[in-house]
């Protein structure tokens, strides 16, 4: 059985939608109660057993690799101050099997020139991409996205891509695809269209920041030109592919939330805020105070 190992995640972009907080910080490390948007989706890629991590970055990137790196300073200040607790929890940001990987990409060309970029690292086998901020957050009792996606394309052996249906207004914010109905949550694709205008789009079925794809991609996306708003678009390299390979489109057990608006961000900083285990329910306590 195959087993997906690498995932590659996109973090060259600019993150424009929010500054000026993006000013001199990656969007992704944006926190959500306590922890930056990337590490989330590391975490996620974690528990689908991925160990090998590919970040393709971009100039002010930086922080990225210092938030996965050890923390030297930081570390012995609290080592020498009897902060135990806190000092495990800067040691394990991530697993220590787990290996990161940086590659830059040189211009800001689009994801489908950032996925490709990745292909050094990753070569001929199946990788996941996940995009850091679409936050997901998975239902109860399933495991992470990436993971249910993973565990389908071992079953499938064929690309497996997160949709979710959105108002038909929306369309021109996504990749969007056609099938027919497969399985249980699942599309057979026939199609896929980045950011087509509302009366052009085929569904509302829209792709969300997950995929797990075949090696085969990459042969396609070196060969693309430019797409949808002058980008080399990772949504053209899945149109090519589909007329090689099955691919489908899977509705996740999980919510997402879109963190590179701030609406999304607010929305997952409540969701996530209640939840936790030790500010949970004083949250939901002032929340409730708030719209009384
Ligand atoms: C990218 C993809 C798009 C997908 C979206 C999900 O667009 O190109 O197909 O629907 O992520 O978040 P972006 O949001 O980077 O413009």
């Amino acid at each position: 059985m195959v087993r997906i190992k690498k995932a590659v995640f996109p973090v060259a972009g600019l993150g424009s939608r929010f500054l000026p907080a993006t000013k001199a910080q990656p969007k992704e490390m944006l926190p959500v109660v306590d922890k930056p948007l990337i590490q989330y989706a590391v975490e996620e890629a974690v528990e689908a057993g991925i160990t090998e991590m590919v970040f393709v970055t971009g100039r002010n990137k930086r922080a990225i690799e210092d938030h996965f790196d050890t923390a030297y300073e930081l570390e012995c200040e609290l080592e020498r101050a009897g902060k135990q607790a806190l000092l495990e929890l800067v040691q394990n940001v991530i697993p220590k099997n787990i290996s990161c990987i940086y590659i830059r990409q040189p211009a800001p060309l689009g994801l489908g020139h950032a996925v490709l970029c990745a292909r050094p690292v990753i070569g001929d086998d199946p990788f996941a991409v996940l995009l850091a901020d679409d936050l997901m957050d998975a239902d109860p009792g399933y495991p992470s996205a990436i993971a249910q996606m993973t565990r389908l394309y071992q079953e499938e052996g064929a690309s497996i891509i997160a949709v979710q249906n959105v108002p038909r207004e929306f369309t021109r914010q996504y990749g969007i695809v056609s099938g027919t109905p497969y399985k249980d949550r699942m599309e057979k694709m026939h199609g896929i269209v980045e950011k087509p205008s509302p009366d052009q789009a085929a569904s509302t079925l829209a792709v969300v920041g997950r995929y797990v794809l075949s090696g085969k991609i990459f042969s396609y996306l070196e060969k693309l030109g430019k797409g949808s708003g002058g980008e080399i678009q990772l949504t053209d390299g899945i149109a090519a592919l589909l007329n090689d390979e099955a691919v489908y489109a899977y509705r996740c057990a999980a919510t997402r939330y879109d963190c590179g608006s701030k609406l999304g961000y607010l929305k997952a900083g409540v969701a996530l805020g209640l939840k936790h285990p030790e500010l949970g329910d004083e949250f939901a306590q002032y929340i409730k105070n708030l719209t009384r």
